[in-house]
């Protein structure tokens, strides 16, 4: 496969993944771990909490580190960020210290539909954690001096939602002090109930009708949104399509021989005059 190929499917995939927000927990936790490590100093000190620094495409999304004793941790628990860890917390495999990673996906929490719950809507930012060993080992914690609390702001209907990082979704009462008993690590959040639409027939005729203009709009922009991205694609693919042809065509020219491909040079300067006479709706 030549270079300029194997480039089309880099960006197509490049493309798409905007369309398609199809980023699951673990993997966004491996993220946050790995960015939360590389904001770590050489020497961190045990105890305080760092903060991590994300790229620009997480904008509302908050990560921070701690590194602690193994039997600081056993011995006196941890409250850091939302949670309140009880003592007598066994994390295994054995390190003599751990990081603990956490996360609030703030503004950006309904983005990650896999944090979603059906006829539920989530009325607080998704926060989290995850241990890990010092080299990044995922940990396991066992809870033997009682559950971990998260708060979450005051809210009267809600309930509490947990995403264990097992894949197990669990709803549970929020507490009088407006917190969420877990027993494991993962994600959490509090959701209130869609109220179902078991109302007097005037209004549920209303309600019908707004939820077909609703459902309209919702298809609408749905259908726009893909034929952008399915238009932009294709505008993308056939610029890289003729680029591989002017790189065929002025071969000496302007390419230079990396390896055993031909690589076109200064692409961005030569085909940007293309994209304006391409761009045909
Ligand atoms: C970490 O981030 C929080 C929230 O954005 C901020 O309040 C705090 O001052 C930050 N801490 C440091 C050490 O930068
Ligand atoms: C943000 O960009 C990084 C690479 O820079 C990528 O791995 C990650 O998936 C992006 N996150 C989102 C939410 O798009
Ligand atoms: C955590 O908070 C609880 C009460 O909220 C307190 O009893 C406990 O001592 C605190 N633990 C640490 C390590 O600060
Ligand atoms: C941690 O727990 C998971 C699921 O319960 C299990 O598959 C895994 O083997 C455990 N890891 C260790 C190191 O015990
Ligand atoms: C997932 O973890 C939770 C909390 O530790 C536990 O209650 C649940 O049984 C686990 N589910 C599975 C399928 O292992
Ligand atoms: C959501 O609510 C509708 C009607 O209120 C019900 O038919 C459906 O089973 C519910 N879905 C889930 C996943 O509970």
């Amino acid at each position: 496969m030549s270079t300029v190929t194997t480039t089309t499917f880099v960006i197509t995939f490049m493309i798409m993944l905007p369309c398609y927000k199809a980023i699951d927990s673990s993997a966004l936790d491996d993220m946050f771990e790995e960015y939360a490590r590389n904001s770590l100093p050489t020497r961190p000190i045990t105890g305080l909490l760092y903060n991590a620094t994300l790229p620009s495409n997480f904008t509302g999304v908050h990560v921070s580190i701690v590194r602690l004793r193994w039997d600081s941790f056993w011995r006196k628990g941890a409250n850091y960020s939302e949670f309140n860890m009880p003592p007598r917390i066994f994390s295994y495999p054995y390190f003599p210290r751990l990081d603990i990673v956490y996360s609030s996906l703030g503004s950006q929490s309904s983005y990650y539909n896999n944090y979603n719950v059906p006829n539920y809507t989530l009325v607080a930012p998704v926060v989290g954690f995850n241990a890990y060993g010092p080299a990044g080992q995922k940990l396991n914690l066992t809870l033997l001096g009682g559950p971990i609390l998260v708060q979450f702001p005051q809210n009267e209907n809600a309930k509490c939602v947990t995403f264990y990082s097992n894949g197990t979704l669990e709803m549970s009462d929020v507490t009088q002090e407006d917190m969420c008993v877990v027993r494991d690590q993962g994600h959490f959040s509090i959701a209130v109930q869609v109220p179902p639409s078991n109302t007097p027939e005037e209004k549920d005729r209303g309600r019908k009708l707004w939820k077909w203009w609703v459902f309209g709009f919702g298809v609408g922009v749905v259908g726009l949104l893909s034929v952008g991205c399915v238009a932009f694609m294709i505008i993308r693919m056939r610029k890289i399509g003729k680029m591989e042809k002017e790189a065929e065509n002025n071969e000496g020219l302007e390419t230079a021989n990396v390896g055993q491909s031909k690589m076109p040079l200064a692409t961005v300067v030569r085909t940007q005059p293309v994209l304006e006479t391409d761009y045909v709706p």
